[in-house]
């Protein structure tokens, strides 16, 4: 496993702010909507960190920032490692093992998805209250039997809704990728009870949730899943990211603020 305590005490060093509170990783389309929180420091690249790789991904940052949000202290990635860049699961989870290290409680996985529910639309933001993994593994190694029971927080998710009661929940199917899922598993995911799928946070999701995080995931459906409306095509997913921009910088700057550590 990489050393997320030297990644930490790198962070440290880089930023200049000794421990965060709270961290967030910053799917596809995200990054814009924390623009306007205060930011401590320069941007740090990722690839300049004990253990990281820069993202390849277009729609993503390669750097971590440390932000603030009222008195919580953020640490938020502007880019994500996905299972698809390296098939490295080690390397997918070292920003949230190393957010744990740097002292963050909870962390907020935001992501784009496809919509698998017939209710879900492009532009919809939805909490994740559950997930099936798909890509066959896990970041974890060993007789760790870790229990998932709760893996997506119930508290967070409540504060979510206090800040906007219509947003939905639902299951994310952590497809492998890179390319977009076939018509016909779709349709399988959905019998599984999936409502969106992406390529992201399952992983991500269990690390942090193993690390002690309390673990937040927001999903902004961005088209409908293979076989349910048109063509996938990642510069639509990147459109409608761009479109929904307001809305998900609404959302983050209320909510951000007000994770603090649960007592
Ligand atoms: N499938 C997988 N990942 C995605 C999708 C999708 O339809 N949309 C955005 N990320």
């Amino acid at each position: 496993m990489r050393d997320a305590r030297a990644a930490a005490d790198a962070v440290a060093a880089a930023t200049g702010v000794a421990s965060h509170d709270v961290a967030i990783v910053l799917g596809s389309g995200w990054v814009d909507a924390v623009s306007d929180l205060d930011q401590v420091g320069g941007d740090v690249p990722l690839a300049s960190l004990p253990g990281f790789a820069a993202p390849t991904a277009v729609g993503h940052g390669a750097s971590l920032r440390s932000l603030r949000a009222g008195d919580v202290k953020v640490l938020a990635f502007t880019g994500r490692s996905h299972f698809y860049e390296s098939r490295d699961v080690d390397l997918v989870a070292h920003a949230v093992r190393t957010a744990a290290a740097a002292g963050c409680r909870a962390v907020v996985l935001t992501s784009a998805s496809g919509g698998i529910a017939d209710e879900l639309a492009p532009g919809d933001i939805v909490l994740i209250s559950d997930h099936v993994n798909l890509t066959g593994e896990s970041p974890l190694v060993g007789a760790n039997f870790v229990d998932l029971t709760d893996l997506y927080s119930a508290r967070l998710r409540e504060i979510c809704r206090d800040i906007d009661p219509a947003l939905p929940s639902a299951v994310y199917a952590g497809y492998w990728g890179p390319n977009y899922e076939t018509p016909a598993e779709i349709r399988a995911y959905k019998t599984l009870g999936a409502d969106i799928v992406g390529m992201s946070t399952v992983l991500e999701a269990i690390a942090a949730h193993a690390a002690g995080m309390e673990v937040l995931g927001i999903s902004l459906v961005t088209n409908r899943a293979a076989g349910l409306g048109g063509r996938l095509d990642h510069a639509e997913v990147l459109e409608t990211a761009a479109a929904s921009v307001e809305r998900m910088r609404a959302l983050l700057i209320q909510l951000l603020p007000r994770l603090s550590p649960a007592t």
